[in-house]
């Protein structure tokens, strides 16, 4: 966080307005948040688990507190909370209408065939074992991904392999490298 804000504080300042908020009410209320906070928010997701390895709680820690793998990969309730039972099992109409593909275990509906070499090198280089090129919103995700260190995209890969299996088949989407 230090590091971070370090960062920002580099960054050459232009005097440009803020811009309104885009959202209508009631989104843009702040004060709502306090009840869905209340309903859905549970604080400092990632958590170390001393019976898990170091690459694993590395791995849950960057998916859940820097890589927000989960925002895309997993459903939503109707007041656009995550799932959690359904975590990481792909979202239908997910960021700009795409859907998200099912990354869970499971070998017909997830990426259960995958190796942790094989989600590595898609987070390095945006390639599937198939050798298609990830599109959609996954692309942006590959251009962070691809400048981390291979130590963390191997925690991460390893990670999301561990995912249990969650049947749910999520037609790919329209731009999209997913194949069932
Ligand atoms: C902005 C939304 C978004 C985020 C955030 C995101 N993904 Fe994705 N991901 C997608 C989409 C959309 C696809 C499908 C791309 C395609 O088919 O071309 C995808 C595809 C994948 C695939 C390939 C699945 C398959 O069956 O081909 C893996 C593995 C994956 N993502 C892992 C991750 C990991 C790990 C993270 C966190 C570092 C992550 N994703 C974050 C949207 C996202």
């Amino acid at each position: 966080m230090e590091d971070l804000y370090a960062y920002l504080m580099s960054v050459p300042p232009v005097p440009l307005a803020n811009k309104p908020h885009e959202a209508p009410p009631p989104f843009s209320w702040r004060w709502t948040l306090y009840f869905w906070r209340a309903l859905f928010f549970t604080e400092g997701g990632g958590k170390s688990e001393p019976a898990r390895d170091e690459d694993w709680n590395r791995g849950n820690y960057l998916a859940h507190a820097v890589a927000h793998c989960e925002e895309c990969h997993t459903p939503r309730n109707f007041l656009g909370a995550l799932k959690g039972g359904m975590a990481f099992s792909g979202n239908v109409g997910g960021p700009d209408g795409q859907n998200a593909p099912n990354i869970t275990s499971d070998a017909e509906t997830g990426i259960g065939g995958w190796s942790v070499d094989d989600v590595q090198r898609l987070l390095k280089t945006g390639m599937t074992p198939d050798s298609d090129m990830v599109g959609s919103g996954m692309k942006a995700v590959v251009r962070g991904t691809s400048k981390m260190s291979d130590a963390d995209r191997h925690a991460l890969a390893v990670y999301i392999k561990s995912l249990p299996a969650i049947h749910v088949d999520v037609p790919p989407p329209k731009d999209g490298a997913t194949k069932k």
